[in-house]
């Protein structure tokens, strides 16, 4: 406790060393009996933890049975990124899923994973660690908190436990004794779930891995062979005109979008870091052809696609890898549009940072909550399309191997807009940016 007081609701068994009278007695024996159901509904809880089957399971077991346990209104879950030196909460309970991220020191959480102490602070008015901002994201009134560090066994920072608003008057000395039980137990169980399932990704990667690195090669000798078929079928096709000729593209474009899936996987699976190949292109150009691509995907949904190149510049790009960034994120957007929705992709410039910014801004119905926060990690995805849930993982690692970042955001007054940044390249005094060959 950090010179917080804690108002004690019940007299301590300690002070029985006076000579006990009839109240006393009784006073001591339903003391026992909260402790023993108290103990009871602890081990209760220990044992539902060490059934949860993910992660996802085991934050909300943790969140739910605490609140439980504590008679209090909810608990908040923050994870230790070691990364960023920040701690986020995934999880609190049904009501709140959105991420919250903050860095050590900030709020009452912060506070407890700087010091890694526990912290009681009974009315957050008189707090100056506080962080009103949270509940102000949330809609939630917080009134008092017990928050706790969880440490594994090497004594290393996993995460956060905070309990908020006590029903009952304010956590007790009892309370956190058994907060501070209970996020040690805790940690381990999060840590070794959080093992197992890195381990899991790990062995389905490797599968996807070797699935993909044998039927690659198949595909890509079959695609050769129908491509060589078609223009035979209707020899000069591709050089003719009107339908034929258009049927012919649409045909090759199909098989081309085929191979590039089947070898997108498989890069994904082996990992892409090192294996791209960059060359100087203009970036609104290079979106145009490949945004040409899906116009008619696009068409044919009855959805609107539009482009609005703002002067992105020049940048070195892998631009078959990136073409696979830009077909996924507006397949993705595709999917989701109902008739009539638009996808609009605009470009621009930073020229303080020279970076080029591409952002794809849908109308459509938003990103789930409940994926949200697993956004870019394989295997997510959401909704009745059937979708592997790479996509965004692939799109994460290409635009990460250019040097670059990907982020979403929430679109007003709906949809979504996905933004992408990459490293620009030089520009000549004259304005003028010669290219590499194709
Ligand atoms: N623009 C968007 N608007 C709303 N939800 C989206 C949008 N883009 C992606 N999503 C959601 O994110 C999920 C994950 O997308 P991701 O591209 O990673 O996987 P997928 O599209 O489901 O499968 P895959 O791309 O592997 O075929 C999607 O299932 C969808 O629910
Ligand atoms: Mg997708």
């Amino acid at each position: 406790m950090i010179g917080e007081n804690v108002t004690e609701a019940i007299p301590s068994p300690k002070d029985s060393h006076r000579r006990a009278t009839p109240v006393d007695v009784l006073e001591d024996s339903v003391l026992i009996k909260r402790g023993a159901v108290q103990l009871f509904r602890l081990v209760q809880l220990a044992t539902e933890l060490a059934a949860a089957p993910d992660l996802d399971a085991l934050l909300r077991t943790i969140t739910e049975g605490l609140t439980r346990l504590l008679v209090a209104t909810r608990t908040t879950i923050y994870v230790y990124d070691e990364k960023t030196g920040e701690i986020w909460s995934r999880v609190a309970d049904r009501l709140e899923i959105r991420e919250i991220r903050l860095p050590l020191g900030r709020g009452i959480a912060g506070q407890a994973a700087k010091t890694r102490q526990l912290i009681h602070v009974p009315d957050v008015s008189k707090s100056e660690h506080f962080a009103p901002e949270i509940d102000r994201k949330t809609g939630f009134v917080t009134r008092s908190i017990l928050a706790a560090p969880m440490l594994n066994m090497k004594r290393e920072l996993i995460g956060i436990v905070e309990v908020l608003n006590k029903k009952t008057w304010t956590f007790t000395e009892d309370d956190e004794e058994l907060l501070r039980l209970f996020a040690s137990y805790a940690a381990n169980a999060i840590e070794a779930q959080i093992l197992e399932e890195a381990m899991r990704r790990r062995e389905r990667m490797a599968a996807v891995g070797a699935l993909a690195g044998s039927i690659v090669h198949d595909i890509r000798n079959m695609a050769a062979l129908v491509n060589g078929w078609i223009d035979l079928i209707q020899p000069g096709a591709a050089a003719g005109t009107g339908s034929t000729r258009e049927i012919v593209d649409v045909v090759h474009g199909e098989i081309d979008k085929m191979v590039d899936l089947t070898e997108e996987v498989l890069d994904f699976a082996r990992g892409i870091e090192g294996q791209v190949v960059p060359h100087r292109v203009d970036v609104d150009r290079t979106l145009q052809d490949v945004l040409r691509v899906l116009e008619r995907e696009f068409q044919i949904n009855g959805v609107k696609l539009e482009f609005v190149p703002g002067g992105a510049g020049p940048a070195k790009l892998d631009v078959r890898r990136f073409r696979r960034v830009v077909l996924n994120l507006g397949q993705n957007a595709r999917k989701v549009l109902p008739r009539g929705g638009t996808l609009k992709v605009t470009t621009r410039r930073d020229p303080e940072k020279k970076t080029c910014h591409i952002e794809f801004e849908d109308d459509g119905p938003g990103i789930p909550d409940a994926i949200r926060p697993r956004l870019f990690t394989p295997f997510t995805s959401a909704g009745e399309h059937g979708g592997t849930g790479l996509g965004l993982a692939i799109c994460k690692s290409i635009v990460e191997a250019h040097g670059g970042t990907i982020g979403v955001r929430d679109r007003k007054p709906q949809g979504t807009i996905f933004e992408i940044s990459v490293p620009g390249d030089t520009i000549g005094a004259s304005g003028q940016y010669p290219l590499d060959k194709a």
